[in-house]
């Protein structure tokens, strides 16, 4: 088994390979003049198991093509199997024609990438809202596993947690908040209204506000992209007398200043795991992919 590690996926490609027992390379990967990209495997993978780990957060546009040309280039080359770990997948939250005319951008890239030879993929917390299940959209290759197991852990390790309530920023992090809350030793757990007005404001609304009065929280969602949606949560927290507030997202990709707004947020701790690498990624994705790889866990 060879793992190869995308541009923005190496740290949990070398790290997967050390679990694994396999032999690591970076796949070759650079822009031309014209912002055209290159690339190549540096390695001979014909007959060869291969994990390609990668991660489309940050540069979505570039990461995909070059996701695309690897994963064309392996079977072109002739790999025997191609597992592939995309710890991010870009472009699903337009998941729905929201407004005539647009492009529902994670339909269009579920085809493409069911479209090239991987025999699965991996990928955490895939955020769908209107495809409850995202084999809905991409057919079983998919393997969508989960950091927040992880990120609660992390929390219960290094604090007390005293008389705390899990929260979600909204109906959809439902799924996420009821992970937490099991991991935490099935502390409450609750979602918040979350209204979206454009990409960066949202408008955040307790729905159970008895149940967070005065408590601790821990605010659990899928990604932290400009902030808004944690700054809004924590602020409508906070008017029901919250107290420690803890953050926890899989996704850091902290777009728009997102890191400063957190800062600024008076929290307790703010954690993510290192799907996509941020200041805060302290939780490691890699371990979790590798037990799934060995068939030692169920996902979820
Ligand atoms: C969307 O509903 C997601 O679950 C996140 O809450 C959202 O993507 C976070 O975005 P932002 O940080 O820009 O508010």
């Amino acid at each position: 088994m060879i793992v190869l590690g995308g541009s923005a996926g190496s740290h949990i490609g070398y790290e997967l390979s050390e679990i694994l027992g396999a032999g690591y390379q970076d796949v070759e990967v650079r822009e031309f003049p014209d912002g055209e990209l290159y690339v190549r495997i540096p390695a001979d993978v014909g007959g060869a198991d291969i994990v390609y780990v990668n991660s489309l957060a940050g540069r979505p546009n570039d990461l995909l093509v070059e996701t695309v040309l690897t994963l064309k280039t392996l079977e072109d080359l002739g790999a025997r199997t191609v597992y592939s770990v995309l710890a991010y997948i870009p472009y699903a939250r337009q998941d729905s024609r929201f407004n005539p005319g647009e492009a529902v951008s994670a339909l269009v890239v579920s085809e493409l990438l069911k479209s090239l030879r991987v025999d699965r993929i991996y990928t955490f917390d895939l955020h769908l809202h209107r495809f409850r299940d995202p084999r809905e959209l991409f057919g079983d290759v998919l393997v969508n596993l989960t950091a927040v197991r992880d990120l609660a852990r992390y929390l219960r390790r290094y604090h007390e947690l005293r008389d705390c309530v899990v929260v979600g920023p909204d109906e959809e992090s439902e799924q996420w908040a009821r992970t937490a809350s099991e991991e935490l030793g099935g502390v409450p757990y609750t979602t918040m209204e979350k209204r979206r007005i454009s990409s960066t404001d949202v408008v955040v609304e307790p729905r159970d506000p008895d149940l967070v009065r005065e408590r601790c929280a821990v605010v659990v969602d899928d990604i932290i992209s400009t902030g808004s949606t944690i700054v809004e949560t924590v602020r409508a927290l906070r008017k029901l007398g919250v107290g420690d507030t803890y953050v926890a997202a899989t996704h850091a990709i902290l777009a728009l200043g997102a890191y400063s707004k957190l800062a600024k947020l008076g929290l307790r701790d703010v954690v993510a795991s290192d799907t996509v690498l941020s200041p805060i990624s302290r939780v490691h994705v890699a371990p979790i992919v590798a037990r799934h790889i060995l068939g030692l866990e169920a996902p979820g």
